[in-house]
């Protein structure tokens, strides 16, 4: 019987907390996105590794809002190709390729 009771309460407990989690991730779906970013017009913002992953839509987010964006990479190809893209969606901001190795300080 005890044993029952145990399995009941933690079957009960971890439905309740799936639905807790799957209820809080709708909220955090609903609480940001990169539209919400404020206009960024008159600002500067260097962005390192911004060739690609997270650095990329870093920068691409921050032209969209109308920062000046410099990309900073170590590679000028694939950084040129990076800030060409960006550009060519037509931000707001300015997009621009300085190069950057921040192993050679
Ligand atoms: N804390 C967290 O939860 C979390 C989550 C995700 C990522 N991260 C971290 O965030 C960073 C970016 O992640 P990601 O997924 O966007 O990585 P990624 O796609 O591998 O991009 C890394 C960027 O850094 C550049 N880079 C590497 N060494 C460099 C150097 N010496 N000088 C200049 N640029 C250099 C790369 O350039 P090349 O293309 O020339 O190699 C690339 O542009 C990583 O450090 C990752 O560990 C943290």
């Amino acid at each position: 019987m005890a044993s029952h009771l145990r399995t009941g309460s933690c079957e009960a407990g971890s439905e309740a907390s799936t639905a807790d989690t799957e209820r809080e991730g709708r909220k955090l779906k609903k609480k940001w996105t990169h539209d919400d970013i404020p206009n960024q017009t008159g600002r500067i913002a260097i962005v390192t590794g911004a060739n690609t992953g997270i650095g990329y839509e870093t920068a691409r987010a921050l032209a969209r809002k109308g920062a000046d964006v410099t990309l900073a990479c170590r590679s000028r190809e694939k950084g040129e190709a990076a800030a060409a893209r960006i550009a060519a969606e037509q931000p707001r901001g300015r997009v621009a390729f300085a190069a950057l190795d921040l192993a050679d300080l």
